[in-house]
């Protein structure tokens, strides 16, 4: 069953676990899947009641039917549609549901724009906020899904000046830039904060965009 009650949820492309972490405060029963060993490591750490499986969504080494809902975040762009699609619809349920979504800082607010211009002064693609999403098309092209849901959620997450620091800092590109460009850039984004920020800090806002699908009707499934 899918809805309030604890279900058979994968969490796919689950990287450090931190949809893998909501849903089991929601109660869910998780199977975490991701290809990168370091990131299920983390994963496990922070949540060890998540059961962790190495693999890739185009070769799931999990049973048909067993999930109710197959849940990918900030992932799905980076699967082959061709192959991973045919093995979500086959480990899910006949009512079960693909949810996919991304997560992103949301541009429209004034001072994350003008992050954005300091960050793309280094990184062109930094921040661009709408990569991925093209790819929800597929799901309906498969052939294996209804045509998806949709839904948009807006979330902000209050963050002080290091923290800011400290997230433009972990940028890949950000430490590989040499060490007067990098300090040049922190400076630069430190003065923002400093222009933008109200006593407790900024509020970094986030847009969550959401899809839904459930199965088509059969025929759906290979084995
Ligand atoms: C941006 S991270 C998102 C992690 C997590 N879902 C989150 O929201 O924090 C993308 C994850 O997709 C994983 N990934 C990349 N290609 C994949 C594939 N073909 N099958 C499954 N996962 C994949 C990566 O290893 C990475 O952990």
């Amino acid at each position: 069953m899918v809805g309030a009650q604890p279900c058979d949820v994968l969490d796919l492309g689950a990287g450090a676990g931190a949809l893998t972490a909501v849903a089991l405060s929601a109660r869910h029963r998780l199977v975490a899947a991701d290809p990168s060993a370091a990131m299920l490591h983390e994963l496990v750490a922070a949540t060890p009641a998540a059961a962790a499986v190495q693999c890739t969504a185009e070769d799931l080494p999990l049973r048909p039917a067993s999930f109710d809902v197959v849940a990918v975040a900030t992932a799905f762009h980076w699967f082959d549609p061709d192959r991973a699609l045919p093995e979500i619809a086959r480990v899910l349920r006949d009512e079960g549901r693909l949810s996919l979504t991304w997560t992103t800082r949301d541009k429209s607010v004034e001072w994350v724009r003008r992050l954005g211009e300091l960050l793309r002064a280094v990184q062109p693609a930094a921040l661009k906020g709408d990569w991925g999403t093209g790819s929800v098309a597929n799901v309906e092209r498969s052939g294996l899904f209804q045509p998806p849901e949709y839904a948009e959620f807006e979330l902000t997450q209050q963050i002080d000046r290091d923290g800011l620091l400290g997230l433009v800092a972990s940028r890949s590109y950000v430490m590989a830039l040499d060490d007067g460009e990098r300090r040049r850039l922190l400076a630069e984004v430190g003065a923002l904060y400093d222009e933008t920020a109200a006593r407790d800090g900024v509020s970094l806002p986030y847009r969550a965009q959401c899809w839904r699908a459930a199965l088509a009707t059969a025929p759906r499934r290979s084995g």
